[in-house]
């Protein structure tokens, strides 16, 4: 049997036991899904948002891109962002980077890659913004996993920079911005401490008074 004959079956005995364990699975998610998290996360093969958090089918919104970037003209991830919040209504918006990102690696790195350098220069940018406290850090391997950490708070920011968060915020709804790695050795999440949910946390330069 190849590979993709192996996901079919592999699906087809998911859908059978799904439905012997829970007989109306299907028909609940089938005209509605409720998230009340939008995930936004690394493409990393080895995190799989539901499988790590413990969430079923139909209770997590996902956007992921390499190294969890969240960029003010990125058509894409805006589109996400705008489906969850306003149509969705997710109430927790998760930035998830992970240490050992091979995205944020090859970000730190001289070697050029192609294409993806142009993607990966917002992390170059997170990386000027905390070249002090970079520089400092001795162990090349703790100096990247610092900077995975500064990345996702950086996007943390990003997230709430944008139109779609401040209008939610100035409409009244409940939503909050979180910032969280996970850690390939041990395969726990650690919550990097922001919570952001009202405009006052951001700085006045992008702050919208509507
Ligand atoms: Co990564």
């Amino acid at each position: 049997m190849t590979l993709l004959d192996e996901c079919f079956a592999a699906n087809r005995r998911w859908a059978a036991q799904t439905v012997a364990e829970d007989p109306n699975f299907f028909n609940r998610l089938v005209n509605l899904q409720s998230p009340d998290l939008l995930w936004i996360g690394c493409s990393d093969s080895r995190l799989p948002p539901n499988e790590i958090i413990g969430r079923a089918p139909g209770e997590v919104f996902v956007h992921r891109n390499v190294a969890n970037l969240v960029e003010h003209t990125d058509v894409n991830c805006l589109s996400v962002l705008q489906y969850a919040v306003e149509v969705l209504h997710v109430k927790h918006v998760i930035v998830c980077g992970h240490y050992g990102c091979g995205g944020v690696r090859a970000a730190m790195s001289t070697q050029p890659l192609g294409l993806i350098d142009n993607w990966l220069r917002h992390i170059r940018d997170v990386h000027l913004w905390n070249r002090e406290e970079l520089a400092a850090i001795q162990d090349p391997e703790l100096r990247l996993d610092r900077l995975a950490e500064l990345n996702v708070e950086a996007q943390v920011a990003n997230v709430c920079h944008t139109t779609i968060v401040q209008d939610a915020w100035r409409r009244g709804a409940t939503l909050t911005v979180h910032g969280w790695i996970y850690s390939l050795r041990d395969g726990l999440l650690r919550d990097l401490g922001m919570v952001i949910e009202h405009p006052d946390q951001i700085p006045p330069e992008y702050r919208l008074v509507f």
